[in-house]
C-alpha cells in the first residue's frame, strides 16, 4: 500500500485522529455523547465562523445533497456544473422529481457572476441555486464571494457543495450568503469517510418548515429536534465525531489562521514544484482549486502512466476524473501532508516525468 497519499479523498489521517477513534464506544444517549455532540457542534460553529444551524450527518455528503433539495426546493432550481460533482447535484435533483436548469461551463472554466446573472434573469422562478465551491473532478475553485452576492440579489437560496474545499479554504457560510453549505470527513479535515456536515440557514431552515414529503432521515427539522437534546435522530457515527471533536481541537491550539496559512503554505510549494517541472494545470491559474490540482499529462506519457509509476514508488495521487483519466491527473493538497511529504513527492515526480 502507497505510504504516501495525495489523493482526492479519503486522504490521510491525522496520528491523533486515529488514536482518538480508538476509544471505547459509550451509548450516543449518555451524558458522554451529549457532551461530545455538544461541544464539538461549537467548535465547529466556530471553526466556520458562523452562527448558522451545523448538524452532523451519519451519510456521505451526498446525503446532504438529497437532503438540500429535498428540504429547500419544492418545484425548480438552477444547478451550475463546472464538473463531475456540479452534474451528481443536477441528477440527485432529478432523482427527487425537481425540475432543473443547468448552467454548465466549457470543461475548465468556472461560472462567473454575469452568466449566472443573466440566467436567473432568463428564470425568476428558481427557488435555489448550487454550486461547487471546490469542484473535485477538475481542480477548479469556483469564485463563490461573487456568486453568492449574485444569488443574494435575487433573493434565492444558495446550496454550496464544500465538499473539498471545508477546512482547506477559510470562509464562512454565513458571512457570505450560503443558506446550505455542507462537506464531508475524509477531505480537508483529515478524517476517515462516512460521515458529513452542514450549516444551514435561517431561511433554509424555514423553506424546510413548509415543505411536504421531505422524507424521513434527511429532514432538517429532525436533525434540529435532536440538537435541541445534543442528539442526532439516528445512531451518530461516535468514533467520527470524536475524531471531528479532535482535530478541530488541534486546530484551536495551533490557531485558525496558521492552520489555514499552513494549507495555504503546502498549496503555493506543489504548484510550485509542478510548475518546475514544467507541468500545466488543466484550469486558469486564477481558479485553480488549492486543495487539489489538475495537470495536464504532458506528450511523453499518460495521466495513467504518471499515477501508476508514483504508486510503484510508494505514493498515491489522485487519476484524472472520467473522460480526462488519461489526459490528466490529479495531486491532492488535503489532510495530514507534511512539507517533508510534498518534497519527496515532488522529487518522486521529477523522476517519474524522465522516464520514457
Ligand atoms: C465536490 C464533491 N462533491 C461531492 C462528492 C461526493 O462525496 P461522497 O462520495 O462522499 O458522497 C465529492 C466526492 O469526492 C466531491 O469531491
Amino acid at each position: 500500500m502507497p505510504a504516501k497519499l495525495f489523493t482526492a479523498g479519503p486522504v490521510a489521517c491525522y496520528p491523533e485522529v486515529l488514536e482518538e477513534m480508538g476509544r471505547q464506544m459509550f451509548s450516543h444517549r449518555s451524558e458522554e455523547y451529549h457532551r461530545l455532540h455538544r461541544e464539538t457542534v461549537e467548535r465547529l460553529r466556530w471553526f466556520l465562523d458562523t452562527n448558522h444551524r451545523v448538524f452532523l450527518f451519519p451519510s456521505s455528503s451526498t446525503g446532504i445533497m438529497e437532503a438540500s433539495i429535498r428540504n429547500c426546493v419544492k418545484k425548480k432550481l438552477l444547478c451550475t456544473v463546472t464538473g463531475e460533482f456540479g452534474e451528481r447535484y443536477v441528477r440527485v435533483a432529478e432523482a427527487n422529481g425537481r425540475e432543473v436548469v443547468v448552467l454548465q461551463t466549457e470543461p475548465g472554466k468556472p461560472v462567473l457572476p454575469d452568466r449566472l446573472e443573466e440566467e436567473l434573469r432568463r428564470h425568476p422562478d428558481v427557488e435555489a441555486v448550487t454550486v461547487t465551491y471546490s469542484e473535485t473532478s477538475l481542480g477548479l475553485l469556483n469564485p463563490l464571494p461573487e456568486l453568492a452576492g449574485v444569488v443574494k440579489e435575487q433573493g434565492k437560496l444558495l446550496l454550496v457543495d464544500a465538499v473539498s474545499a471545508l477546512g482547506g479554504v477559510e470562509f464562512s457560510p454565513e458571512r457570505l450568503g450560503v443558506d446550505v453549505c455542507f462537506a464531508g470527513s475524509q477531505k480537508c479535515l483529515g478524517l476517515p469517510p462516512g460521515m458529513a456536515v452542514v450549516s444551514v440557514s435561517e431561511e433554509a431552515m424555514a423553506k424546510s418548515r413548509e415543505m411536504a414529503n421531505k422524507g424521513w432521515y434527511f429532514d432538517f427539522e429532525r436533525y434540529d429536534r435532536s440538537q435541541q437534546k445534543d442528539e442526532t435522530p439516528v445512531t451518530p457515527p461516535i468514533p467520527l465525531i470524536l475524531a471531528l471533536n479532535r482535530i478541530l481541537r488541534m486546530i484551536e491550539e495551533k490557531g485558525k489562521g496558521r492552520y489555514f496559512e499552513e494549507y495555504a503554505g503546502r498549496a503555493r510549494r506543489i504548484l510550485r514544484g509542478v510548475k518546475d517541472l514544467g507541468l500545466t494545470l488543466f484550469t486558469e491559474e486564477k481558479y485553480a482549486s488549492p486543495t487539489i490540482f489538475c495537470l495536464n499529462a504532458p506528450p511523453h506519457l499518460s495521466g495513467q502512466e504518471i499515477y501508476l509509476r508514483m504508486r510503484e514508488r510508494g505514493v498515491e495521487l489522485a487519476q484524472g476524473y472520467g473522460r480526462l483519466r488519461e489526459r490528466t491527473f490529479r495531486i491532492g493538497n488535503m489532510g495530514y501532508i507534511t512539507l517533508q511529504d510534498i518534497e519527496e513527492m515532488l522529487g518522486k515526480l521529477a523522476e517519474v516525468l524522465k522516464t520514457p
